[in-house]
């Protein structure tokens, strides 16, 4: 086998193996970069949602409760979590949040709709158990595919919010009319009642980690054929190239054509060896003298 084929087929061993290594350890990181941004979207969601909350509790409530109390309609506009699950709504009309799902997931809740399945009550419960777990995400498969979640604790913080929460008697006449007598009540003030939830596609993670996984791995296998080209040819010219002249030369002087020389080369290895072969070569050359000499 020639020197170029060991070297090239030595060297694309080592290549895929780095570029496969670096292809799993790079994609394994991109998705945990990928995770850590989605999160860092819905931390600041999450903050969001609860001043759109706030907002409402203090200063849209305090507006129309009069009319709360005697109007025959609803008003879902006094509502922390009508107006959070709205402008939520609103939001993921942005392509950026459109796969986004916001959920306050609640163990009993005003709206049905609301209710926490059982993997979101066990949430609410491991909320309720440790009081100082303030945020828990994962992944969690449904039948249209795996999701990453991200979840925080919802509290009953103001006693306001026990208006409409303590008792039936308590509430406004029309959210009664509405939402029915039997859902929603008996919260206590800061008891944690639901989970905060925000969905995303693990597709979606995965498909942008994906992306920048290629990217990285295309651009380390450009750079490792360079490399190869370049250390061919640098091969080429500093070593076979030569080696290939020399063996001619040699080849030459073994059937009698004394004339033929070595090229004289430049001062590395295979120049000192030239020199060598032709020293060898005058060597020689004086000895076939002697004996010529000596036979006659
Ligand atoms: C004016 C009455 C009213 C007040 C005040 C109020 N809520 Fe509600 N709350 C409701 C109604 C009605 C719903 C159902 C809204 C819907 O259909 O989306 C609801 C929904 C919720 C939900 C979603 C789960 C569910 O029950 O459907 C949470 C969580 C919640 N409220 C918490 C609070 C907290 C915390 C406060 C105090 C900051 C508060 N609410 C103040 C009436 C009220």
């Amino acid at each position: 086998m020639k020197i170029e084929t060991k070297i090239n087929i030595l060297f694309a061993i080592v290549f895929t193996i780095g570029i496969i290594v670096s292809g799993i350890v790079s994609s394994k990181l991109l998705q945990e970069n990928a995770q850590q941004q989605v999160t860092a979207k819905a931390q600041i969601l999450i903050q969001v949602m609860n001043s759109v909350r706030n907002y409402t509790n203090k200063r849209i409530n305090p507006l129309l409760e009069s009319r709360l109390q005697i109007e025959p309609a609803f008003i879902a506009e006094t509502v922390p979590a009508f107006s959070a699950i709205q402008v939520f709504e609103d939001l993921r009309n942005n392509p950026t949040y459109k796969d986004f799902f916001y959920k306050e997931a609640t163990l009993n809740p005003t709206n049905l709709r609301d209710k926490a399945d059982s993997f979101e009550a066990e949430l609410v419960n491991k909320f309720r158990k440790n009081k100082n777990t303030k945020e828990i995400s994962g992944y969690r498969q449904f039948p249209e595919g795996e999701n990453f979640f991200i979840a925080y604790p919802l509290a009953v913080t103001q006693q306001s919010c026990l208006q409409c929460h303590s008792t039936p008697e308590a509430a406004p006449k029309s959210q009664i009319a509405s939402y029915g007598s039997f859902n929603g009540f008996s919260w206590k003030l800061n008891e944690i009642i639901a989970a905060q939830v925000i969905y995303i596609p693990a597709s979606q993670i995965l498909s942008s980690a994906q992306r920048s996984a290629y990217v990285l791995i295309g651009a380390l296998i450009i750079i490792f054929a360079i490399i190869l080209f370049l250390i061919n040819l640098l091969l080429r010219r500093t070593i076979i190239q030569r080696i290939k002249k020399m063996a001619k030369v040699a080849e030459k002087v073994s059937t009698g054509e004394i004339n033929s020389d070595f090229e004289k080369q430049s001062n590395d290895e295979i120049g000192a060896l030239a020199a060598a072969f032709n020293r060898m070569k005058k060597s020689l050359e004086i000895a076939l003298k002697i004996l010529e000499q000596q036979t006659y």
